[in-house]
């Protein structure tokens, strides 16, 4: 039985959950916890190796429903290779994407597939975070800082902005129906205050954190 926390941040290209994963793993790992962070589409030596197919290329390289299949057998082997493991010595897992971007990008904004990445998930991962923080952004604002980083990742930037326009919508729908464990955060703030306010859930709700 997996007994470590599992936290999930979640948002659009570019909306600052990458800096907040890291600063709450290091706000976390200074009070004393053991915190694994790492990341999707990646995260174990083969899924990283899947990532560069997704991510690079022509935005037209993979139809919404290939994506599905290698997002989710990246998944797999981050699951079974890192954070099954991790949860199960007690570890605190902190993953910049899970399950949920898969859910908004490939189920609802390339196409209408939700059904389909619900009964994928189901079969291969069935497993959810205890917590989730959604950054909310401005597309506008996001879109420039995503693309600005010219990391060569840029496939789903390459969109274009009414893309990420969906894609908020898309988080926010989902954050909505899965209220137990979807936290909006406000994004357009600040790093620091939000990094507090994030800080400040966990501890609210996971006082066996540390
Ligand atoms: P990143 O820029 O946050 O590292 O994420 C990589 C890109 O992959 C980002 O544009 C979102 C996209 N993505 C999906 O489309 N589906 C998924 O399931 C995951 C994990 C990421």
């Amino acid at each position: 039985m997996a007994s470590g926390q599992f936290i999930s941040f979640e948002g659009i290209d570019g909306s600052g959950k990458s800096t907040q994963a890291r600063a709450l793993a290091q706000r976390l790992g200074a009070m004393g916890a053991e915190v694994v962070l790492t990341r999707e589409p990646g995260g174990s030596p083969g899924a990283e190796e899947i990532r560069s197919l997704l991510l690079t290329g022509d935005p037209g390289r993979w139809s919404a429903e290939t994506e599905i299949l290698l997002f989710t057998a990246a998944r797999r082997d981050h699951l079974e290779r890192v954070i099954e493991p991790a949860l199960a010595r007690g570890q605190t897992v902190i993953t910049d994407r899970f399950a949920d971007s898969t859910r908004v990008y490939q189920g609802a904004t390339r196409g209408d597939l939700r059904d389909v990445v619900d009964r994928l998930h189901g079969l291969m991962i069935g497993r959810e975070p205890e917590l989730t923080f959604i950054i909310d952004m401005d597309p506008a604002v996001a879109l420039n800082r995503g693309l600005a980083r010219k990391s060569g990742e840029d496939r789903f930037e390459d969109f274009g902005l009414g893309f990420q326009e969906t894609l908020r919508h898309g988080f926010l729908a989902l954050a909505r129906s899965q209220s137990d464990r979807c936290i909006i955060i406000d994004g357009n703030r600040p790093e620091a205050e939000v990094a507090a306010e994030i800080a400040a859930q966990v501890q609210a709700r996971m006082s066996q954190v540390v």
